[in-house]
Order: C-alpha cells, then structure tokens, then sequence
C-alpha cells in the first residue's frame, strides 16, 4: 500500500485473499445500501474501457465487484460512481481520459457525492500519478493494473472518509482470480492465461506498466473455461501479450500454448476458440499443426508485424526478420487455406526513410491480410524508442500513414470478399445497429455477417449463406 493509504482500514478484515475482499465488498454494500436509501434511489457505477482485450477482461471483474457492492450498471457517465480503466499504449488514448476527466469534473461540481476513479495501465506511470494529485484532485481513487482484485477495499477507504486513496504496485502480486465477474457477453469471454510481456519491442511501453510475464497454471485456466462453459460460454479467447511464449515463465511444469489449446479444445460445451496476440518470433509449426488440425479453434490468426523493414524490425527489437515473416506466413496458409490473417501495422518509427516504408508497403501487398490495425507512432516516454535519433515529423509521418491505410484497406476489401457464395456458420451476437429485423453474427475468420433474424437467435451458432461481400462485412441468409 502506498503511503498515502496507510492505517485506515478496518481491523477485523481477514488478511487472506479473496476473504478479505469479500469482506470488503460486503462492508462496501452496506454503506452504499445506506446511501441508495437515503436518496430514494439505487446508486449506479458506471465503468468506461480504454486498450485491449486484457482491460476489458479487467473491466468485466471490476463491474462484476461494483454489481455485488449493490451498484446499478449504468451507460453513462452521469453515474455515482464512475471508472476509467486507462490504456497508455499511444497518447491518444491518455488524451482521451483527460478529456473525459474534464468533461466528469464538471458533473461532479454539480453532484458532489459523485466517485470518480482511474485505473489500469496510465497508472502504473508515476508521471500521470503526479499529475492526477497536482491537476485533477477531483479524482477519488487510483489504482494499477497489479491490484484490479482491490476495488473494493480502496472503495471502502474513500467512503469511510479517506482523502484521494492512491495504490499503485510496481510488481504483479498475488493472482486473486476467485472473485465475481460481470461478463459483457452471456454466450463468450476472455479469459487470462498470462499476464504482462517481457519482450520490450522498444517503442512499446506495455513491459513497463504490465509488469514481467507469467504464465497461470494450465489446471487453473481449463478449471476457468469448465466453468465459463457450464454457465453458457461457447467461445473463449485466450488472452495474453504473446501468446506464443505462454508456458516459458511462472509454472511449476512446462506446458507449451500448443498442449493448453489441446486442453482447452476437450472442454465441453466450448464450441469456438481465439486467441490474442501472437508474436511471429515465438509461433510454433506445433500451434499451426494443433489450429490445423481443430474444429474448434477459429480460422484467424493476428499477426502483428509492426513493418516491412528489416533494419527497423531490429531497432524495434521484434526478433524476426520479413523473411521470417514470410516463411511463418507461407507455413501457415498452407497448412490452413482458409485462414484470415490480420496485423499491426506501425508508421513513423524513428529513423524510418521513405524506402524502409516502401518495405512495410510492399509486406503489405506480398501477405495479403485480411485487415490490418494502422498506427502512428507515438512516442512513449521510457521506452528506447523515445530517445532514439531522427524522431520523423509528422506531417511525413502522417503522408506515410495515408499511403498504407488506402493500401491496406483496398487489399482486405478484395480479400475479406473471397467467401461470397459460400455457406459458413456465424455466431449471432447482436442484433444490428444499422437494420431492424437484422442480426449481426461473426465468422470463425472474425468476420461480420449482417442477416435477418431476431433476439432470440443471440448466441448461437447457425449457418449463413454468404450473399453478397460489402467490404468489410457481409449480408447474408440463414440457411434452415
Ligand atoms: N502484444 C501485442 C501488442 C500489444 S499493443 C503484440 O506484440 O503484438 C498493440 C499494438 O499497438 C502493437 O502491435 C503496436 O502495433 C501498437 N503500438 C504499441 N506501441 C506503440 C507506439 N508506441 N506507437 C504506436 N503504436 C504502438
Ligand atoms: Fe509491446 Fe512487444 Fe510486448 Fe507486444 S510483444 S506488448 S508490442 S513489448
Ligand atoms: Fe493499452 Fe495496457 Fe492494453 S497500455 S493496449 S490497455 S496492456
């Protein structure tokens, strides 16, 4: 606990994980039923996610710990309770919260008993702390990424009158794993075989506020997926910063990410698997002959190649080269035709010239993916990357990126068409924002296919015939 949080808490809370957090949230809810009461009304949280997939599994564990406070889920930020769970991986998404800080700020002048409170990866950067504590004292809780499990107990230290409680852990600590989720989707879900990244591509600044990588337990993880299964889940992602290398740090006995999907593939009543992110130096010919030979793991790969350039993929630190790249690529397809590659893409890296994007351009062409994620770089302060020479400016930067996007989008334009005609299963998730009497399902490749249904087909997994490719997405039929 940091210094600013010393001494408060209360002195029967057991010391033990996760007793001590139930108890907590138990403490938590009798404070909070008092005040709904007093005010006639329930209190409502509402919790806001920036980044990956890792803070929107986090997300769910922090809605599923104010769910059992007594707080209301709500969609807006005009909540008694609101959180940002921060991403810092480029500085727009830093500037957004800022935003969004100023915009609650204004809310809470108005409702002084409005919580407003910051976690995630932002805060793990002491610089941001500072700046929260100096420029935005407004903010009544701050937390890491290390702690999310803590909600509860710093939540009761702000309602039993502590100032601004601020706990941020350098180092992951305990797992605590055993507490209530609130899962966004019924029928799939996230779920964490491994935590942080120890590969420090040398822009990137996800080693530094996620911590050092450790694998959990593969018992844990299948335990894990039983039981999403027996409570409807039919299709989970595994998730991690490099997949790849799960099984090298943290367990008592080596097990490769290749054995834990053959464990996970046996789990009844999971009907579909992905997996987020892969990493090219780490991708075994024993996970493409695992996915090849599956029903259940899905027919996508995200591949994130960052540039085409060898001379920048070894400043970046990434541990292949395009040649590799292609090879894994060419091993890949012909072991699955079918699947539907995407990756990230980043332009503007310091020192990048004009031929070593004419690189990432021609990658480009050569792969053939079926969508690509586009970034400019952003300078992340820490990383190597930050003090390397010849920063590019960016109206440079920017041309570049103009270029790659019109690339990249009239490639995967073409490539995301090539199943029209063809009649393939679709997972409905939604209903369609765009189209009444429309649902909106996702192909084992990822992709969307818009078809006329209703609610009640949310879900489950039915077959489409796809009628026609509109870029991005499909229109289809259900086939009875
Ligand atoms: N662990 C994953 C990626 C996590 S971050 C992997 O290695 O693939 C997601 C993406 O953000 C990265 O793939 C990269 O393309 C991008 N990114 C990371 N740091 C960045 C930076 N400083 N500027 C621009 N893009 C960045
Ligand atoms: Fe960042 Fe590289 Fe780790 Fe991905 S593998 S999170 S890009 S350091
Ligand atoms: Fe962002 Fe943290 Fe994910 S920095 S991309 S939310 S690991």
């Amino acid at each position: 606990m940091t210094e600013e949080t010393k001494g408060v808490w209360a002195a029967e809370a057991p010391q033990e994980e996760p007793a001590r957090q139930l108890y907590y949230m138990e403490e938590c809810r009798r404070i909070v039923t008092a005040l709904s009461e007093e005010k006639g009304r329930p209190l409502t949280a509402n919790v806001q996610t920036f980044g990956c997939q890792m803070n929107a599994r986090d997300s769910e564990k922090l809605l599923g710990i104010l769910k059992e406070i007594g707080f209301q889920e709500s969609e807006s930020e005009e909540a008694d309770f609101v959180l940002y769970n921060t991403c810092t991986v480029r500085d727009n998404a830093n500037q957004r919260v800022y935003g969004r800080l100023g915009h609650v700020h204004s809310m809470k002048k108005k409702n002084p008993d409005k919580l407003i409170a910051l976690c995630g990866c932002m805060i793990q950067e002491p610089s941001v702390v500072e700046k929260i504590k100096e420029s935005y004292r407004f903010v009544d809780i701050l937390f890491g990424t290390h702690n999310v499990f803590k909600l509860a107990e710093l939540l009761y230290l702000r309602l039993t009158g502590h100032g601004m409680v601020i706990d941020v852990w350098k180092n992951a600590g305990p797992v605590v794993e055993e507490l209530p989720v609130e899962r966004k989707y019924p029928y799939k879900s996230g779920v964490n075989i491994m935590y942080g990244c120890d590969n420090f591509c040398t822009y990137c600044i996800v080693p530094y506020v996620r911590g050092r990588e450790h694998s959990r337990e593969p018992e844990e993880i299948v335990a894990e997926v039983e039981r999403l299964a027996k409570d409807g889940v039919i299709e989970v992602m595994l998730l991690g910063q490099n997949v790849d290398s799960y099984g090298n740090k943290g367990l008592k006995e080596k097990v490769s990410f290749a054995e834990l999907l053959r464990r996970v593939e046996k789990v009844e009543g999971i009907r579909r698997i992905r997996f987020m992110t892969s990493h090219p130096k780490d991708m075994s010919d024993e996970l493409i002959e695992v996915m090849a030979g599956s029903e259940k793991i899905c027919r996508h790969l995200h591949l994130p190649v960052q540039c085409g350039s060898n001379r920048l993929l070894r400043k970046m630190n990434r541990g292949y080269t395009r040649e590799d790249y292609f090879a894994l690529v060419d091993r890949i397809r012909k072991a699955m035709p079918d699947i539907s590659l995407t990756t990230d893409l980043i332009v503007g890296f310091p020192g990048e010239t004009e031929e070593d994007f004419q690189e990432t351009l021609d990658l480009v062409r050569r792969v053939r993916y079926d969508s690509c994620f586009t970034f400019l770089y952003s300078k992340r302060t820490g990383t190597p990357a930050a003090s390397m020479p010849y920063q590019i400016p960016k109206e440079v930067a920017q041309g570049r990126f103009d270029r790659l996007l019109k690339e990249v989008q009239e490639i995967s334009c073409e490539m995301s068409g090539r199943d029209q005609g063809k009649t393939m299963e679709a997972l409905v998730e939604s209903l369609d924002d765009h189209q009444e009497g429309f649902v909106t399902g996702r192909l084992s490749n990822n992709i969307m296919v818009h078809f006329p249904g209703d609610a009640s087909l949310i879900g489950s997994i039915v077959p489409v015939y796809l009628k026609e490719s509109r870029g991005f997405y499909y229109l289809g039929e259900m086939v009875r």
